[in-house]
């Protein structure tokens, strides 16, 4: 059955605001390798993280790939281990593989569903780094890992992948964001990578580009950069972020008022997830047969992956465990209106119709 209401519908400039940035693409004949929209893009996006003390910005082809390119910028020891949420999109170990790392999986907090740095503190001697996880969009506490990478000298790269807009720019960690089309600013594909580091994030632009210095090949990288044709939509995206960040703080506000009580994200998200007494499997398959698309965002998490079941953990994951089946994303996107909140919400509780815990009560007495 086609979905009369959508889990997603990507907001990405049309062809006439794209068209004067094409034009400069013509005009220049200068399609990707750091050219002139790109470098445009880049200044852009450190304006739009931190207006008053704009970062140092890498893009990358993808957030997957800035995340790589962030890690193997730390130099790192090949096979050094990484911490990061078992709670997370594979992406986020992938790239840690990819750098020639090893990720430890590590916890979430029950409430925040984020590995946390009291989480991290416990860890400090068996890893040499650590990725939290900005989980479903929600922008990870920037001074609080400032504070955890200044006491124990570890570095903490943010994948901030889709918390764009939300996440402040860390002073002394790294933040990762994607612009893959589903996220926050999306352009198509790309990533970001930005730091107060100005060494950094020169390493992560030698290493999108085979490794280049002064024509040769200083470090064995491959390619990961941004063509022109991103930055263009990049730079078309860019005024119209404030009114699409707007349209979710609307619904963010709509959806609260539609399921109160329910557990959800404390702040605007990219995604937005709720947590059910019940099998979210189940409601997701109750809500399809009304037309409801959903999706069990970061289900299974990385212990359950075949590719991942195998990594090194940092001991009992039980919050994540606890998380399990019962997170479920609804949908979220500009073109959403109030009205379909409200049958979304009505929907949901009428399909966790057999409250049995203590939780599941809080949710009888919900009414939309
Ligand atoms: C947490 C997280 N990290 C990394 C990525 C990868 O980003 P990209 O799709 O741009 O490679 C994603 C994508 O959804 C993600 O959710």
């Amino acid at each position: 059955m086609e979905p009369g209401i959508r889990l997603y519908i990507p907001d990405l400039p049309d062809a006439d605001e794209l068209v004067p940035f094409w034009r400069r693409i013509d005009a220049a004949r200068w399609y990707t390798n750091f050219g002139p929209l790109e470098q445009a893009f880049a200044m852009a996006a450190a304006t739009l993280l931190d207006a008053e003390r704009p970062p140092g910005v890498a893009t990358a082809s993808s957030g997957t790939a800035a995340l790589a390119l962030a890690l193997q910028a730390l130099e790192l020891p090949a096979g050094s281990r990484v911490l990061a949420p078992a709670l997370t999109f594979p992406a986020t170990a992938a790239a840690i593989l990819a750098a020639g790392l090893e990720p430890l999986l590590a916890d979430v907090d029950p409430n925040t569903w984020t590995l946390t740095p009291d989480i991290a503190r416990r860890w400090t001697a068996s890893v040499s780094a650590v990725v939290p996880v900005a989980t479903f969009g929600v922008a990870l506490p920037a001074t609080a890992w400032d504070s955890f990478a200044e006491e124990t000298g570890l570095p903490v790269v943010l994948d901030a992948a889709g918390a764009l807009g939300r996440q402040k720019a860390p002073r002394r960690c790294v933040a990762v964001f994607s612009l893959h089309a589903t996220k926050t600013l999306g352009v198509g594909e790309g990533g970001l990578v930005a730091a107060h580091h100005a060494d950094l994030v020169a390493r992560v632009r030698q290493l999108s580009n085979f490794g280049f210095e002064d024509g040769v090949a200083a470090v064995a990288a491959g390619n990961g950069k941004l063509s022109e044709w991103h930055a263009a939509v990049g730079l078309a995206q860019i005024p119209r972020a404030e009114t699409l960040w707007g349209a979710k703080d609307r619904l963010c506000g709509a959806y609260r008022r539609a399921l109160p009580g329910v557990p959800m994200q404390a702040e605007t998200p990219g995604n937005l997830v709720v947590r059910l007494p019940i099998s979210a499997e189940r409601v997701a398959r109750q809500l399809a047969a009304e037309g409801i698309e959903t999706r069990r965002w970061y289900q299974p998490d990385l212990t359950r992956h075949p590719a991942y079941e195998q990594l090194p953990r940092a001991g009992e994951l039980s919050a994540t465990a606890s998380l399990h089946d019962h997170l479920l994303g609804l949908p979220f996107h500009s073109r959403l209106t109030d009205d379909e909140v409200s049958t979304v919400a009505r929907a949901l509780i009428a399909a966790v119709a057999r409250p049995a815990s203590e939780e599941d009560r809080r949710w009888a007495s919900v009414s939309p």
